[in-house]
């Protein structure tokens, strides 16, 4: 949890910025990205803060973390919960074509991910293969506030936009993200885990090393270690457990009055058919103030093929190289960097990166780019103030 900022709202700076519609900047008072959601039981608001202290801080190699690792916090990827500064290089074995080979492990014995830092007993870290066969790619750390609104969302709300979508029968064509197991991918880029309890044991053995009852073995090494300072297990399913629900905890960001110009500029560009304005949530969902409602995230929780552009080269779970989970749009103006590997800096860039041969969103994009001068402005703060 960090100190209260105060910040002045962009959405109208936007607004007058380019259309000349008047300064009229306003200050809306603490504008915080670490708070909880309302209504949480005295168990729950302490589970939050021990999660919270445990996002916070940077861990030690006499807790575990390591052997290899990225970061030692997971806020050094997500500040005040928002996204970055910290990133992920990834890492794809590829033909020719740009294709995924079979084989990933006979190019990369490590895995798909650049882990440069490392504690004794390893002497070095995992870096890029200097082989031409490996494609580089970054994936900015994403904003967690918001994302318990993600896991409580009804399947059958994500299922009932696809088939909305093919029914349509135009070029918008979400996929559901199944996993493995028959469950429903809903967190990361490529959305390949299922819950936010997953995600956090994913993230602390993946991006530092520290393992726990869910993951086990510590991730492929250059020295061939199977643990680190810490023998055995590093973390308590308390601790994972914490970081989990906190997460889940985590409120959307105050959104202000919405503009109803902006709002018809961003449907007239068929943004909402994979930026889905609201979906319904669980009824049984352990947070009472999220259970039974509607979710506004701005996104289907879909696959879609954005096109050769934006592909990374890596399959991922159901997703292919081109395929990324419809962004949520939440807390746009904490956001200074866009996509998934943060290519865009502004939310122009961001939106006409939707274009292009292949991509579902291209016709999106063009309807975008047609509008006028000033309904594109007020898209735009619209779509910042969210
Ligand atoms: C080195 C940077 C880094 C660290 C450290 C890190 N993350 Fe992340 N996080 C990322 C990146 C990058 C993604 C997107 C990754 C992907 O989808 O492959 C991500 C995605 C997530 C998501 C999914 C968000 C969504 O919209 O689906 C959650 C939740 C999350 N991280 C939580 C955590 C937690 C909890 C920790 C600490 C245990 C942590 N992260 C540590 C970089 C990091
Ligand atoms: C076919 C589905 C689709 C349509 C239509 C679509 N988007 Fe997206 N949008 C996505 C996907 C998928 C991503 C994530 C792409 C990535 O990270 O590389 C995304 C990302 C974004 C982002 C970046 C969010 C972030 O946190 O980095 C913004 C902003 C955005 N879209 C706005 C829009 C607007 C505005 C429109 C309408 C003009 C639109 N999108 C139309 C699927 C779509």
């Amino acid at each position: 949890m960090r100190t209260a900022r105060r910040i002045v709202v962009g959405i109208l700076a936007v607004c007058s910025l380019a259309t000349g519609c008047g300064p009229e900047l306003r200050v809306v008072g603490d504008d915080r990205t670490d708070l909880p959601v309302p209504m949480l039981t005295e168990a729950q608001r302490a589970q939050f803060d021990r999660g919270d202290e445990l996002f916070e801080r940077p861990f030690r190699a006499s807790e575990g973390l390591g052997p290899v690792y990225i970061r030692a916090s997971c806020a050094s990827c997500h500040a005040d919960d928002g996204r970055g500064p910290g990133s992920v290089e990834r890492l794809a074995a590829v033909d020719a074509n740009g294709d995924p080979l079979m084989d990933q492990g006979a190019v990369l014995p490590f895995g798909s991910v650049v882990r440069s830092e490392y504690v004794a007993p390893a002497t070095r870290g995992v870096s890029a293969p200097d082989d031409p066969r490996v494609l580089r790619s970054l994936r900015v750390g994403p904003a967690v506030f918001g994302r318990g609104w993600i896991e409580a969302v009804l399947e059958s709300e994500v299922e009932r936009v696809a088939s909305e979508q093919r029914a349509a029968g135009g070029a918008v064509r979400g996929r559901v993200p199944r996993l493995m197991d028959g469950r429903l991918g809903r967190f990361g880029v490529k959305a390949r885990v299922a819950t936010l309890r997953e995600f956090a044991a994913d993230a602390f053995r993946g991006d530092m090393g520290l393992t726990s009852s869910l993951f086990a073995v510590e991730v492929a090494n250059p020295d061939g270690l199977t643990d680190d300072a810490r023998a055995g297990v590093d973390l308590a399913d308390e601790q994972v457990d914490a970081v989990g629900f906190y997460v889940a905890a985590i409120a959307m960001p105050s959104r202000a009055a919405v503009d109803p110009a902006g709002r018809a500029a961003f449907e007239r560009a068929q943004c909402s058919q994979c930026h889905v304005p609201s979906m319904a949530t669980r009824a049984d969902y352990p947070l009472a103030a999220i259970a039974g409602q509607r979710a506004e995230l701005y996104s289907d929780l879909l696959l879609h093929d954005m096109g050769k552009a934006l592909s990374d080269g890596i399959a991922e779970g159901a997703a292919g190289p081109r395929d990324w989970r419809t962004a949520p749009l939440i807390g746009m103006r904490f956001s200074r960097t866009f996509l998934h590997d943060g290519r865009a800096s502004t939310l122009d860039a961001a939106i006409r990166a939707h274009a292009g041969e292949g991509s579902e969103a291209d016709g999106s994009a063009r309807a975008y780019e047609a509008l006028g001068a000033q309904e594109r402005a007020r898209l735009l703060a619209f779509v910042q103030a969210l």
